[in-house]
């Protein structure tokens, strides 16, 4: 009985000695998975494979499983969502602690823009085409959600849109692959910081691989079809500029591409992805999207779900459990080879290493710096200066804007004016602890800026839905006593966002008609416009002589909002998405091809609408100033340009008006011949410069091969000889110089 008893703990001893040597430091990384992955047993590499949902707060269908805790006890579950602060995460990582082998849980969460601080919503920031800032909103997100127990986000969505009836427009870059490439990059520089492990950064995740954002009729989780080329060209770019940018992970997409639904999809996962990009992290599938593959008729059951995800290289089964009931099976019965469950454990299992997560699983659940980081306020200065360079100004005329500091009365109407929660737009985050005081809602901004000589006056005037126009009588009578008023109209918040598609854009309700009657009191009427998407308002755009697009700006929305309206920052955003006139244009882009007939030739019959222009309301590329910029002096330091040659592109920028601004100065190329159809125009460089009023500087961009290249009809990546047109432009219709070169053999 003793000497059984010794030999058990003997075996005890040599089996933690192993766990120790296996997981110490003097290892490389590779070395010290491998020999953990020597130590699990099949099960419990699956279960590294395995990601639930925390009960208390659900991103999708929630799966009603009791059963969690055991499994995390067991070593049967490698990653959790949704569960956030240190409280709760160290509650599960403790479970974690009591299993075998001490793997420590991966806790991710969508912190889409910010964490407790609030950002601009993701398409809002894009507008200020501000790399630098959107580095900083994303770096300022990680210290926050990291210090919160948060290792890994589920961001950027790098989903190139052309359809704003699609939701989560929201939550891109818009429509440009080159711009949006570089948001991709910029994003997740700012959550990943200088390098994983240390203790302010977290993962990022590229997703939804690939394709999510070009869904049928703009309906969330439509099929998406498409050419091979327009996949290359338009929607890959910023999944290829995230991977160039060391992105940990990737989240592959719930919408089937070109009859394969993404989550099975090898060509996207195996080829692409994991073979000629060389990605080295792994690929969480979306909530569900293995189960979802028997819905899409590509799965007869939850085994060949599993069979098909885990062949195309999804590496962790976000919810859908199908992994944890069959992979066991599949691997047993020889379909599915153990190498590939290997691949993806030591994948998942070198992310955990590279956090520091085996020297320490509670490295990220330190309860003082929690309390320091979400009461930083260096964080809300930072987010107050996001927030005013991605309000676009749409419309100023006769310069009603900057208003005046000694202006005696503002009336400030509107069912968005004395909101709070509504300025967080759609993936805010609900942070334990923390209510919604600390948000700057657009009535206190104004209080904030104005003095003690100026009276504001409020009326609501209507609901943001409905029909109801009781309110608009007070409102008129406000607007008459004041000297200018401000209309703050717009969308709910959750009017976008995830599975919010409408198929009708307008301002909703009886909001516009309430600006028709504060118009007709003659006052000067600004018109503020929330939104998680560009929205239909040609009324408005029409007769209102001002508008900013303010879009969602997070907690210091109220306080941006007053710094723009006083002229204590000039606006410099400028709209990355075509607004478009009416929802039958879309979807509507800048970087269309010329068709054979083009509007703009004289033929007769032309690819124009008969019942409407087909130029967007206002395009892409558009955003006034307080002040005005002129282009001159374009030069080429040459007209002909060999295949690894360079051409010097120079231009003079000026600041005319009275103000000091920050101007995006656009260089768009059109290959004018190609072996396939090129676009009118395609975004290639920009400079986001800032002149004081008189001052000008010269700007420089140079064109090289890798500016001239598109996918060929073999896909490959080829600059054809011939002759291309450059375009300067304040937008993408505003071309203001323009000149012709060559690529010569
Ligand atoms: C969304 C993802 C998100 C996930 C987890 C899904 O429904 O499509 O973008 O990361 O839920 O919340």
């Amino acid at each position: 009985m003793k000497a059984k008893f010794n030999t058990a703990l003997w075996l005890i001893l040599l089996f933690l000695n192993q766990v120790l040597f296996a997981q110490s430091q003097s290892k490389t990384v590779d070395q010290r998975v491998d020999s953990v992955m020597q130590l699990m047993t099949l099960d419990e590499k699956i279960g590294q494979l395995n990601q639930y949902s925390d009960d208390w707060t659900a991103t999708g269908p929630v799966t009603v499983d009791n059963d969690k805790t055991r499994q995390v006890r067991n070593g049967q579950v490698g990653s959790m969502l949704n569960c956030k602060g240190t409280d709760r995460t160290r509650w599960w990582q403790e479970a974690a602690m009591k299993s075998r082998l001490k793997i420590p849980l991966l806790f991710g969460q969508d912190v889409v823009h910010g964490y407790k601080t609030t950002f601009p919503i993701p398409l809002a920031e894009s507008c200020s085409w501000d790399l630098d800032a959107m580095t900083l909103s994303s770096r300022v997100a990680a210290t926050e959600a990291s210090a919160g127990g948060i290792h890994w986000t589920f961001a950027p969505m790098v989903d190139i849109a052309r359809d704003p009836r699609w939701g989560r427009v929201m939550e891109g870059a818009g429509e440009d692959p080159y711009l949006g490439s570089m948001i991709a990059a910029a994003r997740v520089k700012g959550f990943q910081g200088n390098k994983l492990g240390d203790v302010n950064s977290v993962m990022a995740c590229a997703k939804h691989f690939a394709a999510y954002g070009a869904a049928i009729g703009g309906r969330d989780y439509n099929t998406v079809d498409m050419s091979n080329q327009l996949l290359w060209e338009v929607y890959l770019p910023p999944f290829k500029a995230a991977v160039d940018a060391g992105v940990a992970t990737f989240m592959n997409s719930f919408n089937v591409l070109n009859g394969i639904p993404a989550t099975g999809n090898s060509y996207l996962q195996r080829d692409i992805l994991k073979g000629k990009w060389d990605f080295e992290g792994f690929v969480v599938s979306d909530w569900n999207s293995i189960g979802e593959m028997i819905t899409h008729g590509f799965a007869k059951n939850e085994e060949e779900a599993a069979f098909n995800a885990i062949t195309a290289g999804s590496d962790m089964d976000m919810e859908s459990r199908c992994y944890k009931k069959s992979l066991s099976q599949l691997v047993a019965g020889g379909k599915v080879p153990l190498a590939l469950i290997d691949d993806a454990v030591r994948r998942i299992l070198q992310k955990k290493f590279e956090l520091g997560l085996f020297d320490d699983p509670f490295k990220y659940c330190n309860t003082e710096r929690e309390q320091k980081e979400l009461n930083n306020p260096e964080h809300a200065k930072i987010a107050r200066d996001v927030a005013v360079r991605s309000i676009v100004l749409l419309k100023n005329q006769d310069n009603l804007l900057p208003l005046s500091k000694s202006i005696k009365t503002i009336a400030f109407i509107g069912p968005l004016v004395k909101a709070v929660k509504q300025n967080k737009g759609y993936w805010d985050v609900e942070v334990p602890g923390v209510d919604s005081n600390f948000i700057v809602s657009q009535w206190e901004g104004l209080q904030n800026k104005v003095g003690s000589k100026t009276k504001l006056l409020y009326a609501k005037g209507c609901e943001i839905e409905g029909s109801d126009k009781s309110g608009f009588d007070e409102a008129v009578q406000m607007a008459k006593q004041s000297d200018v008023v401000i209309l703050s109209i717009g969308e709910r918040r959750d009017m976008s966002g995830e599975a919010h598609s409408r198929s009708n854009l307008n301002i909703p309700g009886v909001q516009e008609d309430l600006l028709k009657e504060l118009l007709a009191t003659g006052k000067p009427v600004v018109v503020l416009i929330n939104a998680g998407r560009p929205l239909v308002f040609n009324y408005t755009a029409d007769n209102a002589p001002a508008i900013l697009y303010t879009w969602w700006l997070g907690s210091e929305a109220g306080n941006a909002i007053a710094d723009i309206l006083f002229g204590d920052y000039n606006p410099s955003a400028k709209l990355t998405i075509s607004f478009p006139l009416s929802v039958g244009q879309i979807p509507v882009y800048y970087n269309h091809l010329n068709t054979g007939r083009p509007v703009t030739s004289n033929m007769g019959n032309t690819s124009s609408y008969i019942d409407s222009p087909v130029n967007p309301k206002y395009e892409f590329g558009y955003g006034l100033s307080y002040t005005n910029f002129e282009y001159s002096n374009l030069q080429l330091s040459k007209k002909k340009m060999s295949i690894d040659g360079k051409i010097v592109v120079s231009l003079t920028v000026s600041n005319t008006g009275k103000y000091a601004g920050e101007e995006i100065i656009q260089l768009y190329l059109r290959d004018l011949v190609g072996s396939i159809s090129r676009p009118v125009k395609d975004l290639k460089d920009f400079a986001k410069i800032a002149l004081k009023a008189g001052e000008s500087k010269i700007v420089r961009f140079t064109i090289d091969k890798e500016k001239l290249s598109f996918y060929n009809q073999k896909l490959q990546w080829v600059a054809e000889p011939g002759e291309f047109e450059l375009m300067i432009g304040a937008s993408s219709s505003d071309i203001r110089l323009n000149s012709v070169f060559e690529l010569v053999n």
